[in-house]
Parts: C-alpha cells; sequence; structure tokens
C-alpha cells in the first residue's frame, strides 16, 4: 500500500473523517484508492463477534466462540505460555472471522475489590497484570490478530466511568496504573492500544498528549494505532493533537466541521491528522498480509478446560477432604447446574458448548437451590439439609450472580447474597463434611470459611469451568492457582474505600494497593496475594544470588504430581523514601513430578529496584531478596547490595500515613502526597453543564433531560419485554450506559441520530438558555 500517496491524495475532510469509524466495528474503506474496512470484536477472554445488531455491553447476540476463563481465572494460573496459547486461539478465532482487531486483553489495576470490571482485570500488582498481559498479546499476534490493550489507564471503577476524574500523583501513576501497561507495550508490541474513558487529573484520556504521545509513544516506544474506547473521544482537535488515532464507535460526524476550521484557522496542525491516518492505513495493511487458519473448536473448549483447571484456587482443604475419596456426594445450589462461567458486558461471549458441574458429575445427586439473584425458600433449605444429612459429602456451588457484577456499575457490597450465605450454613451445619465451589469475579467476604472443609474457587471459569471444577475435585486434576488479589476478612479493611465508587475518586492510598498495604499495615487478610493450596506439597531450598540472578530449587516432596508457583519479591533497604514492606518481581510456574526438584532462575533488572522520583531511580541499599509461597508464605530470604543513589525522602513523609499506614490517609496527607493543593470539584448543576454532563445528572433540573431520560429508559425496555427491571443486569448496565453517558459520547454512540447541533442545543436549554439552545439546533451544521 502507498500509503504517502494515499494521504497526500486524500482532501483534509477526507482524512478527518477517515479517523472515525465507518459503523459500531468497522474502520472506513475508501475503495476509490484500494483501502478496505477492517474489523474489531471484543474481546479479552473469547470473540465477541456481532454481524447483527451491534453493541457495545453484550446484549445482541454474537457468533458462537470458544468462551475462555476471564482474566480473573486466567490470571491466576500465572502461566505466560498458557494465557499466550489463549491469546492466540482468540486470535485465530477472530481471524477465521475476518475480524482483524481483538479489543483485549485488559490490564488496569484491581484497586478495590467492588471494581465491576474486576472479573477483566489479571491482578493487583502490576509486575503480574504486566507480563500476563505481554504473553496474551504475543501468542495473539503470532496469528496475524492485532491486539488492542485496554483500557488505557487508571480505569478501575465503574461508576462514572466515562467522565470520573481518577486523580492520582505522579509516583503511583508510574509504579502501579501505567506500570502494567507499560510492561505490556514493551515485551507485547500490540497493535493498538485503547485509551479510557476516564480523566487522570483533570485531563481525559483521549485528550492527554502526555499519556498518549510522550509516555506511550515516545517513552515506551508504541508505533501502533491508538483507538478510544467505544464513545471515549472527548474532544476531536485536542484528541488529534494528542496522538489519539480512531474514535469508535463510528457512524457519527462528531466535531467533523471543528476540526476542519481548527486545521483552517491555524490551531490545529494538518500533520497531526496525517500522523493519525497514517497509523489507521498501517493498521489496515497489516491486516490486509494475514491469512485465517482453520479453527479447531475442540481443541480450544479443551484449552479452555486446562486454563480452568490450572487457574482455581485451592483456598481451604481441611483434613484433606479433597480429592473426594467417595462417591457418595451431592451437589447443592443452582451454580452447580447454571454455573456462573462469565461476567456481563462487553465480554460476554456465545459459546460454543457449555459444560455445567452437574453435567460432569453426573452421578452424583443434584439438589439446585435458591434463585437466578441468589434467594433461597425455607422449603429448599430444609431440602438441601436432608440431602446434606444422607450424603458422605455435600458440595455446595455459589457466588456471585450476574447482577452482582459487571461492567457499567460496581458491587455493592463484598458479600454473597444472603440466601447463598444461609445455604452453606444450613448446609455445614447438617454435614460436617461441606465443600464450597466458589464462582465471582473478585474478592468475597465469606463470613462461613471456619465452618466449611474446604473452599476452591473457580473464578469465572469459562465454558469448561463445569469439566475444571469436577476433576480438581475428584483429583484427576491438582489445584496449582493462586490468588492475583488480596482477599480481605470484610470491606472494612479496604484502604481505598472511602475513595472508590465516588464521582472523582482520589487515590489516596497511593501506591498501597491490595498486598502493599495488608502486609505493611500488618492487616490479617482472609486469603493473602498469590495464595492458594495443592494436594501436594513443595519443599523450598538453595536461595542464591549471582549478580543479579536469583536461582532457587524447589522439590515435590508430596506423592501427587503437582504445579508450584513460586514467588519472588523484594523489600526494599530500611529508612529511605517510603515503600511497601516487599513487591513482586519475578514469578515461575514449576511442574513437578513426585518427589522431583527443579531449579528456578529469575532475572533482576534496574526496575526491580526503582522507584519513580520525578524518573525511574535505584535507592541503593541492601535489599532483601524473599521468595516463597504467596506474600504472606515467604519460604527463604537472602540479601543483595544494590548500588543506587540516595534518594531522600520528602520533608514531609515522617509520621504521616505514608510511612505509618496507621489509620487511613487523611485529605491532608494526600494533597502532600500529591504536591499541591486539589480542589475539591463541584457536582455539575444547572448553568454549568457541558457536553461532558449526562442526561441522568441534568435529569433532575431540566425537563427536557427528564424527557430525554424517560424515553431512552422506555426505548431500552422495549427490547426488555416492556420490563423496567433494575434487578436484570443486561437492563441496569444498558440504562445506566445509556442515561448517564455523557452527551459528546450520545453523539459518537448514535450513529448520527444525535448530530453535535442538536447536542448543543439541548445542552444549553439544559442550562437554562432555551433560545439559545433554538437557536443552536436551527443554524449550526
Ligand atoms: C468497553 C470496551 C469494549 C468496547 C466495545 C466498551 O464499553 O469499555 O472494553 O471493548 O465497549 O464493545
Amino acid at each position: 500500500m502507498d500509503i504517502k500517496g494515499i494521504i497526500q491524495s486524500m482532501t483534509l475532510q477526507e482524512k478527518i473523517a477517515f479517523c472515525t469509524g465507518a459503523d459500531f466495528w468497522h474502520t472506513k474503506a475508501l475503495p476509490k484508492k484500494d483501502v478496505p474496512a477492517i474489523m474489531m470484536c471484543d474481546g479479552p477472554h473469547g470473540l465477541r463477534c456481532q454481524k447483527g445488531e451491534a453493541d457495545m455491553i453484550g446484549v445482541n447476540k454474537s457468533l458462537p466462540a470458544t468462551c475462555f476463563p476471564a482474566a480473573v481465572t486466567a490470571g491466576a494460573t500465572w502461566n505466560r505460555e498458557l494465557y499466550a496459547a489463549e491469546g492466540e486461539a482468540i486470535g485465530r478465532e477472530a481471524l477465521a472471522e475476518e475480524v482483524a482487531v481483538v479489543l483485549g486483553p485488559g490490564c488496569n489495576i484491581k484497586r478495590n475489590p467492588l471494581g465491576g470490571r474486576n472479573f477483566e482485570y489479571l491482578s493487583e500488582d502490576p509486575y503480574l497484570a504486566g507480563k500476563m498481559a505481554a504473553a496474551f498479546i504475543r501468542g495473539q499476534q503470532s496469528t496475524g490478530a492485532v491486539s488492542s490493550l485496554k483500557h488505557f489507564a487508571a480505569n478501575s471503577q465503574e461508576y462514572k466511568r466515562q467522565n470520573g476524574d481518577s486523580q492520582i500523583d505522579q509516583r503511583t501513576l508510574r509504579e502501579i496504573y501505567l506500570a502494567a501497561f507499560e510492561t505490556a507495550v514493551k515485551e507485547g508490541n500490540p497493535g493498538t492500544v485503547m485509551c479510557a474513558y476516564n480523566k487522570i487529573n483533570g485531563t481525559h484520556c483521549s485528550d492527554s498528549k502526555v499519556l498518549l504521545t510522550d509516555i506511550l509513544r515516545t517513552e515506551w516506544g508504541f508505533d501502533g494505532m491508538v483507538v478510544t474506547d467505544w464513545g471515549a473521544l472527548n474532544d476531536r482537535i485536542k484528541g488529534f493533537r494528542a496522538g489519539c488515532d480512531l474514535n469508535m464507535p463510528g457512524g457519527s460526524r462528531f466535531m467533523e466541521q471543528a476540526t476542519l476550521d481548527a486545521v483552517k484557522n491555524g490551531t490545529l496542525s494538518e500533520a497531526d491528522i496525517d500522523a493519525s491516518v497514517e497509523r489507521i492505513l498501517k493498521l489496515v495493511e497489516k491486516a490486509q498480509a494475514v491469512k485465517a487458519k482453520p479453527v479447531d473448536f475442540d481443541a480450544h473448549h479443551a484449552l479452555a478446560q486446562t486454563i480452568a483447571e490450572q487457574g482455581a484456587v485451592l483456598l481451604k482443604n481441611e483434613s484433606g477432604i479433597l480429592p473426594l475419596q467417595t462417591k457418595n456426594v451431592v451437589l447443592i445450589g443452582r451454580m452447580a447446574g447454571k454455573m456462573r462461567y462469565q461476567g456481563s458486558g462487553s465480554s460476554h461471549i456465545n459459546p460454543t458448548k457449555l459444560v455445567n458441574l452437574t453435567d460432569a458429575m453426573p452421578d452424583a445427586s443434584y439438589i439446585p437451590c435458591g434463585d437466578a439473584q441468589g434467594a433461597v425458600t425455607e422449603a429448599e433449605l430444609q431440602e438441601v439439609v436432608n440431602a446434606a444429612k444422607a450424603h458422605k459429602i455435600a458440595i455446595v456451588a455459589a457466588g456471585l450472580p450476574d447482577l452482582y457484577e459487571s461492567e457499567g456499575f460496581d458491587r455493592e457490597h463484598m458479600g454473597l447474597p444472603e440466601g447463598h450465605n444461609r445455604m452453606i450454613e444450613a448446609v455445614a451445619e447438617a454435614n460436617p463434611n461441606t465443600v464450597v465451589v466458589l464462582f465471582g469475579g473478585s474478592a468475597m467476604e465469606l463470613s462461613w470459611a471456619n465452618k466449611v472443609k474446604a473452599i476452591l474457587y473457580m473464578g469465572l471459569p469459562g465454558q469448561a469451568g463445569g469439566q475444571a471444577a469436577a476433576n480438581l475435585l475428584t483429583g484427576k486434576a491438582n489445584p496449582s492457582g493462586k490468588l492475583t488479589e488480596s482477599w480481605p476478612v470484610s470491606y472494612g479493611d479496604v484502604i481505598s474505600k472511602e475513595a472508590f465508587g465516588v464521582r472523582n475518586p482520589e487515590y489516596r492510598e497511593g501506591i498501597y494497593v491490595g498486598y502493599r498495604y495488608y502486609d505493611k499495615a500488618g492487616k490479617v487478610v482472609r486469603y493473602p496475594f498469590g495464595y492458594g493450596l495443592s494436594y501436594t506439597q513443595f519443599a523450598y531450598s538453595g536461595l542464591k544470588v549471582e549478580n543479579r540472578t536469583v536461582t532457587v530449587t524447589i522439590t515435590n516432596t508430596g506423592s501427587r504430581r503437582g504445579a508450584e508457583v513460586v514467588q519472588l519479591y523484594i523489600a526494599p533497604p530500611k529508612g529511605c523514601i517510603f515503600r511497601p514492606e516487599k513487591e513482586l518481581k519475578g514469578f515461575a510456574r514449576v511442574d513437578l513430578e513426585p518427589g522431583e526438584s527443579k531449579t528456578v532462575a529469575f532475572e533482576l533488572d534496574c526496575r526491580s529496584f526503582a522507584i519513580w522520583n520525578d524518573g525511574w531511580k535505584i535507592p541503593g541499599g541492601t535489599y532483601q531478596i524473599l521468595v516463597g509461597a504467596s506474600s504472606r508464605d515467604i519460604r527463604l530470604e537472602t540479601e543483595m547490595d544494590v548500588r543506587g543513589e540516595a534518594i531522600s525522602a520528602p520533608a514531609w513523609q515522617e509520621g504521616s500515613w505514608y510511612e505509618t499506614l496507621s489509620g487511613k490517609p487523611s485529605r491532608e496527607d494526600w494533597e502532600r502526597l500529591m504536591g499541591h493543593p486539589v480542589p475539591i470539584q463541584p457536582e455539575p448543576k444547572k448553568g454549568s453543564f457541558t457536553m461532558d454532563s449526562s442526561c441522568a445528572e441534568m435529569k433532575d433540573s431540566s425537563l427536557i433531560m427528564k424527557i430525554q431520560y424517560n424515553v431512552t429508559a422506555n426505548i431500552i425496555a422495549k427490547s426488555f419485554g416492556g420490563k423496567k427491571d433494575l434487578s436484570d443486569p443486561s437492563y441496569r448496565m444498558m440504562l445506566l450506559c445509556a442515561t448517564d453517558c455523557p452527551l459528546r459520547a450520545v453523539v459518537i454512540n448514535g450513529n448520527g441520530a444525535m448530530t453535535d447541533s442538536l447536542a448543543q442545543g439541548l445542552l444549553c436549554i439544559a442550562n437554562g438558555k432555551f433560545f439559545q439552545g433554538i437557536k443552536c439546533m436551527c443554524t449550526r451544521g
């Protein structure tokens, strides 16, 4: 393709238009120049390819595709090769449907257990998330399909997901929220990066030259295309300047005229537009050269099962009750027959097949208890108690129903449905040999954990999850997954509790996310980061450090074949700038026969020790090298002298929360960390609404927005048989996405139905300027 020639032959207007897609999933074709359209589809754990009616929240049908375990489970394998194989399989399925770009993987940080999309993300730890995402991308792109790394960046909650402002200090941003992306970009080299909906410190990601050009391209060397999340473009002019290339979904003419005017009046350089056109054309060129290969769906189903087996985490196994020694078992709970195997939203797959726990254990008795939302009746409870008494072992399937976690909204609390808690308690009282198989996308409060003998956490295990669970329960497979996020005892222990799920979240806890907080604060957790049991045992020996290579020998001292995830943490020298007590800097999965030993090696580099202090700098001194089975189960340690520089602690550090971690960080503490006062942003109100305001935000002070809100709710309800049922997760998600969506995004997502001028007019009216609004609607293009 003669890319330069094509660009030269295009008019300015054509170039601007080319940087918005043609429709929901396609770029624009340029038939006269032999440039075809290319298709992009979700998603992170399977292909969501819609050939019919399109949407971004997984409501309309998509073609059957392998539903792999969600990232919560795939991440818990800590197995780069396996996750790369998943990426590759999804790449093949994409190419078979002529899909060029797969919208995934996601590597945002799980900041808080209630994050609605935690199930789509890999970890609370940026090292682990980055390494896994890079592996997925390498696997996927080896097929010729292109990955779109998302959601760049600091997009760790669903509340006000399209216009909230993540307020974060520079060090935390670099060490935690950008670090996973940095690794994934540098080591995975994705063809595209998707910029997130939110703002960071007041600037929309799509407008941010610092994020999309200075950091992503100049510092990290990214040479691909930036696509917006669907409806995330804030301002086309700023976007071009920032290096935001493709506005998706397509179909609108959002800010085309304004952009044209900006070039004509000299406030936007045409070269910025050319650069975006060039990057899109390069992607199209790459896609054109790729050939699809046949897809073996059975093999992909088997791969999905292996990932689910390796990603399931055995949280408890008292008296070695598992693996089962008897066939005299009863399966209890709706989720045994209707497993929760994937999350809701844009990652929702139409699976090629589905194996529930009841399918995989056909000889076990089964009592389905509870409804889709987890409510149980007294009669059901009586029935399960009787069944539990009549069997040697009772296996209860429980967890988070669909309604509890989804793209579009955050979880309301960290608990299971009350019905599930009651069901487990009743069964455990009736039968001391109770095993819980747990489903759900993030940490949960387990009030009954001490009352049951075993807990097997499947996460969201994908379409083969039932078979994987059965194999693990019966011992055909040996559990080896480890948690990629800490499980606090209760939500009250979560440090970001007050500063999460609010419009403009203040990331007050700074770098102390997950175990970085719990371990330094000495908080009791239910299960620590990196934790998971096996049916065998492992011994650690011979820890050595030579230059920057750390070696350790792992031996399987039990009687079964198994795999251990070995973790390497560094602990910083005492008495310098505040740092977590330990940080993950290496991991390896080791498969071992009984009695077998293997030596694993970890290579440390400068970044293993560096902190962000106006640039990456290594505080010199004696570091501890800790090797263990979880962040709280360090088996061996040694020391290592690291040459670096003396970095003095900030003057305010002594006695501050960031040093003591005692209580909660106050706003004053956090402003010191930010390095400047941070004014509290006023709630949007009549007179100051902007194109970033949503209909839901404006409806209480504007009749026109109230009407608009009701019309939207009615239209959405139509696809749900006229019912406005907020307990239906799809309805709730659609309503929130449509009505809490900024006006500018309504224009972008509306496929031409809402023009710029109509939106601007409505905005004027909502701000109380009726006549100006009418004039705007009539006169603007
Ligand atoms: C999601 C993205 C997704 C896109 C397209 C958005 O709502 O945030 O993750 O790729 O829709 O479906």
